[in-house]
Order: structure tokens, then sequence, then C-alpha cells
């Protein structure tokens, strides 16, 4: 069954405490003074009630807050920058005040921002896949055929040409410019990853990582707080400059249904995903697991399939992992939603 949707104020309240426990103090703080805003009858008020977004399953708030992150890093905002990290500024508390004056300045492009879906590509979450993708690797010792839904700009189906080096096991390119060193709790072994035969992607909204609008637009889901994201995105831009992942524009279902028989014999074929699945129609969702489900049925050793998803479990994500013909599922890992603190699931102890 579906989760209740709770009311606007009460999904502010909970992506403060997500911000807070993601280390986005400055997010956190502003979340909660939008809430006062709302309870007053505010700018923020008016804006986001009554919309027909559902406020916490379509993260109405980080569309909001994008909103106006992306006016600061267009250099409109003064006042904002120099609160904003990701524009030079210090870090301190965001002025209500400041804020609202903004989104009044530039009320038509907030509006219109509300109706976009969340476009984040958040390049971190290659170090909680990577273990699975290993994992699959070693099983199967086959060149990779890597079918990415959920996709966004492609940034994340680019996961082996970053570095990774975890607890001394390391995969990837180590010269890279992006790289992987401490998005480990434990130690996961990465050895055995085989070379990527074909790489595809998909996305509904897909963004071309070639065009400074869209290299904007994902930079301004970045919480401007955090550094480090700032930092991957940009050098994962900079690498997808050099060599991009094409991303069809499709419903990850169809696409699906269209790509997977098609796929090369002789490859270990992993279908993958991260933080795609709520926003999901339930008929692409039906179709998807339908696809999989015929495909692994049909599959043999010599084009077996892996499903690795990184999605929410309870309060965190966790990654999963099915492998086809034996049809196993197992948790990988447990993580973070930024692919920070990824850790060993815990065993159940024997009875
Ligand atoms: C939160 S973003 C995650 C993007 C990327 N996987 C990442 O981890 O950075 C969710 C993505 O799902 C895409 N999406 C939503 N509905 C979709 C659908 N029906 N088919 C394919 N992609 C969809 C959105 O356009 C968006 O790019």
């Amino acid at each position: 069954m579906a989760a209740e949707e709770p009311s606007l104020t009460e999904a502010l309240r909970r992506q403060a405490v997500a911000c807070r426990q993601l280390g986005s103090l400055q997010y956190a703080d502003l979340i909660m003074d939008l809430i006062g805003d709302i309870e007053r009858g505010g700018l923020t008020h008016e804006l986001l009630h009554d919309r027909p977004e559902a406020p916490l399953r379509d993260a109405l708030v980080l569309r909001y807050v994008a909103a106006v992150h992306r006016v600061v890093l267009r250099g409109d905002a003064p006042s904002l920058a120099l609160r904003y990290p990701s524009a030079g500024g210090d870090g301190a508390r965001i002025d209500l005040a400041d804020f609202l004056a903004v989104v009044d300045a530039y009320r038509d492009e907030v509006v219109d921002a509300l109706g976009r879906t969340v476009q984040t590509n958040e390049v971190g979450r290659c170090a909680s896949i990577v273990p699975a993708i290993a994992h699959a690797a070693r099983e199967h010792r086959m060149p990779l055929t890597m079918l990415e839904i959920g996709a966004s700009g492609g940034l994340i189906s680019n996961w082996d040409r970053y570095g990774y080096d975890c607890f001394g096991s390391t995969a990837g390119q180590q010269h890279s410019a992006l790289q992987f060193t401490d998005n480990w709790d434990d130690p996961f072994d990465l050895s055995g990853i085989t070379e990527v035969y074909t790489r595809a992607a998909c996305d509904i909204a897909p963004l071309d990582v070639s065009d400074p609008e869209a290299q904007l637009r994902l930079l301004s889901f970045v919480w401007p707080d955090q550094h480090r994201r700032f930092k991957n995105l940009r050098a994962a831009l900079s690498i997808a400059a050099l060599e991009r992942v094409q991303v069809d524009h499709s419903d990850a279902g169809e696409w699906l249904a269209d790509t997977l028989p098609r796929r090369a014999r002789g490859t270990l074929t992993i279908v993958f995903h991260s933080i795609v699945w709520q926003y999901l129609p339930r008929a692409t969702k039906d179709r998807v697991r339908e696809v999989l489900r015929d495909e692994g049925a049909r599959c043999d050793a010599e084009n077996p399939i892996a499903w690795i998803r990184l999605e929410p479990a309870g309060d965190h994500p966790d990654v999963r992992m099915t492998t086809w013909p034996a049809g196993d599922e197992t948790v990988v890992a447990l993580s973070s939603y930024h692919g920070a603190a990824v850790r060993r699931p815990v065993m159940p102890t024997p009875a």
C-alpha cells in the first residue's frame, strides 16, 4: 500500500530533518523558517499550497529552494550569494526575508520550477553501487552491459570513469578527476570489475549535460553548503564534457521493455537505478518488474542479468541486487542518500 502523503508543513518538517541529518544546516534552518512563512499565510503558502504535486513524494520544497539556488548561482541574487557557500558565501543562516525577496522578484521562474521534476545527478551514489557491481562482476566474469533508468544527465552511468579506493581495494580510473576515497564505513571488495562493453540510459526528462543551462539546473539541486558534493558534480561534468553518456528520452518501463530483450549475449547486463523508484508511476514500476521477471526467467549463463538499486528502505537507502538466472536477492550495502557512510548490512544473529 502506498504510504500516506503528509500535509505540506509536515513534509517540510521531514525534509528539514533530512537536511540536518545529511549535513546541510543551512537548508535545515531555511526550511524550518519556510514552515513559519506557510503558517503565517506568507508567500511560501501562496506558492506551495494547493499545488497538484504531492509535497513529500514530489519533494516540493526541494524544487522551491533549488529554483532560488539557481538564481543565486546565476549571479542574480547578491544578497543571498553572501550566505550561499556554493556562490562564495559564508555559510551563515539564510535570512528568510532575503530569500522571499528573491522568490518574489523571480516569481514566474519559481512557479515554473515547482512544476518540474527534481533533477539531481548525485555522483556520490556511484560509491554506493560500485560494491554491488563488483560483486556481480566477480560472480559472472563477463564484460558488462550497463542499463540505467532514471539517469538524469547520465553522470552515474560514467561510474567506471571515476576512481575508487575503499580501504585499499581499488577500482575505476586512478587518474580520474573524480576520486572516491572516504565514502565507506566498512571495507568492500571492489576487485574483479570487468570492462564496460556497452552502456545505455534513459530518463523521462533527460538533461544534456553539455548544455550550460542543464549544468546550472543540476548544480542548483545540490545543497549550497555541501562543498564536497559540489566539487564532485563539477568534476563529473568535466569528465562528461569528454565522454558523455547519451540519455534516451523515455519512460523507464517502456525503455527497459525495448532494451533489455536486445542485450548482447556473452555479457552480464546490469540494470540499475538510484533514488528513482519513488518518482515512477505505478504502471512504470509494474512494467519494470515484469520485464525483469520475464527476461530473468528466460536468461541463462550466457546472458545473465543483475538488477542493482539504491533506493529508500526505511530511514536510509540500501543497495539491493537481484541476479538471474538464479533469482537471488541480496542487500549488498546500506548507504546514505548521497553515497557517504556506505556500510555492510547487519546480518541477523543465528538463533
Ligand atoms: C531524484 S532523480 C535521481 C537521478 C539519478 N538517478 C541520481 O541518482 O542522481 C530521479 C530521476 O528519475 C527520473 N524519472 C522520473 N520518472 C521517470 C520515468 N517514468 N521514467 C524514467 N525516469 C523517470 C527523473 O526525471 C529524475 O531524473
